[in-house]
Parts: C-alpha cells; sequence; structure tokens
C-alpha cells in the first residue's frame, strides 16, 4: 500500500518559491530518504505532509487519506520527531509545565 503520496507539492513564502512541484511516493514499510541541501525546501516539505503548513498547490494522501485541503484528515496515524528549529517555536520547555509536542498536538498518547 502506498504509504505517503505527494503529487506536485509547491509553497510559496513571500518572494521565495520554497518548495515547485514536488512528488513521491512511500510505499508501506519502506525506509525512505528525503535529502537536499540547505534550504531545498524539505522541511516544508515534510510540514505539508504532517499538517503544519498548507499547500499553495498539489495532492497529498496519507494511508490512502486525502488530505489535500484537510491538514487533520491523517496525522492521527503520523508520528514527528521535530528537529531544533520546531522546538524553538515553544521556547524554552521546563518543568513543571507539562511537555508540549507534536505527538501530544496530534492527540497521540
Ligand atoms: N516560514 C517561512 N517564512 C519565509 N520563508 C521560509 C519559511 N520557511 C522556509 N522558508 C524559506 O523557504 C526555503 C525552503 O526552506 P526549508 O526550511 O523548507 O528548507 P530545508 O531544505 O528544510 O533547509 P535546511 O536543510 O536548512 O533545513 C528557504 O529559502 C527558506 O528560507
Ligand atoms: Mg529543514
Amino acid at each position: 500500500m502506498t504509504a505517503i503520496a505527494a503529487e506536485g507539492l509547491a509553497k510559496r513564502f513571500g518572494e521565495v518559491q520554497a518548495v515547485a512541484g514536488v512528488s513521491f511516493e512511500v510505499v508501506q514499510g519502506e525506509l525512505f530518504g528525503f535529502l537536499g541541501p540547505n534550504g531545498a525546501g524539505k522541511t516544508t516539505t515534510i510540514n505539508m505532509l504532517t499538517g503544519l503548513a498548507r499547500p499553495d498547490a498539489g495532492r497529498i494522501r496519507i494511508m490512502g487519506i486525502d488530505c489535500t485541503g484537510k491538514p487533520k484528515a491523517a496525522q492521527h496515524l503520523i508520528g514527528v520527531v521535530p528537529d531544533e528549529s520546531t522546538l524553538g517555536a515553544y521556547g524554552e520547555i521546563r518543568a513543571p509545565k507539562p511537555p508540549v509536542g507534536n505527538s501530544a498536538n496530534y492527540g497521540n498518547p
């Protein structure tokens, strides 16, 4: 089964075309590396696939669920280990404040 299908994904930030027509498929059980130079649009693409950014164009399917325009439709199926920049969005986290993370936001324990 196709786990992730990205078709023609595009995202612009002002003057910057961060992602321009990215398409790929990952089948269930496949180990998939998504590599590219700094600023190539990797994080923006992953953010679109996980519902953290809305594509300007393109189509997303996660485990057969069409998430295009419905960013939360498959978030319960996704686990994300964010990089430093994502954690930075929450500022410094200290006890006894409850931990906050993407998995919590997605409703996963
Ligand atoms: N929120 C944003 N606002 C404005 N520009 C952005 C934003 N996010 C990303 N960009 C720009 O979009 C382009 C792609 O950025 P992105 O972070 O997706 O690349 P990346 O491949 O993940 O890079 P890196 O390898 O450095 O992590 C870059 O030019 C970046 O400056
Ligand atoms: Mg990145």
